[in-house]
């Protein structure tokens, strides 16, 4: 059986098309959702899966006990899916090449602190991109910078708006991030 962790901060889009994708594969659990915000849409889904939330503030999430608390589930992949903080070195080092991250734009460009969510699609926009599209890679010590896995592209029009691409991004993120996940582990 292999164990994935799930961190997210947000709606949980893609943790639920995550959870589906794999819904009827008895060879792949999600023992938990690490959350780090009390209200995030993506703690019904887990309720929806019976997942337990550990939900962490920043003290916790910045503390080297992580590592064991982690380890006890003892995860093939640590899975950030619009998880916005940044993940601690000592986290990286504790599990190396078995944490992917999903950004919402072409790596590297739109990538870097600050540049998460809406704000992607924004700076897309304003810097009139033809196309947009998603990154899923490796995480290191760089915000947006580990080994790229995947990258698809969607075309842009001059009249989308941010909203426009962050839907048309969103779909590109449902589509393929499992399937990544699913290579690793397999
Ligand atoms: C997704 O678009 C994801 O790529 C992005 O947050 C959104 C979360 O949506 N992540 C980042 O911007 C990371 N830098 P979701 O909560 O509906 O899955």
């Amino acid at each position: 059986m292999k164990k994935v962790l799930l961190f997210a901060s947000g709606g949980g889009s893609n943790v639920k098309a995550i959870l589906q994708y794999f819904e009827n594969n008895k060879r792949v659990s999600f023992p938990i959702i690490i959350c780090n915000k009390a209200n995030a849409g993506v703690i019904d889904i887990a309720k929806q899966y019976s997942i337990d939330v550990l939900l962490l503030d920043k003290e916790r999430f910045q503390s080297e006990i992580l590592v064991d608390t982690l380890e006890y589930f003892k995860p093939d992949l640590l899975v950030l899916a619009g998880f916005l903080w940044k993940i601690p070195d000592f986290l990286i080092r504790a599990f190396p090449n078995k944490i992917v991250n999903i950004h919402p734009s072409l790596l590297p460009k739109f990538g870097g602190k600050g540049m998460y969510g809406h704000f992607v699609h924004e700076a897309v926009v304003a810097n009139r991109e033809s196309e947009s599209g998603i990154s899923i890679h490796l995480v290191n010590e760089q915000y947006d910078e580990g080994t790229i896995l995947l990258q698809k592209t969607v075309a842009i029009s001059s009249n989308d708006s941010a909203d426009m691409v962050a839907s048309k991004v969103l779909r590109l993120e449902h589509e393929w991030y499992a399937k990544v996940i699913e290579s690793l582990l397999f």
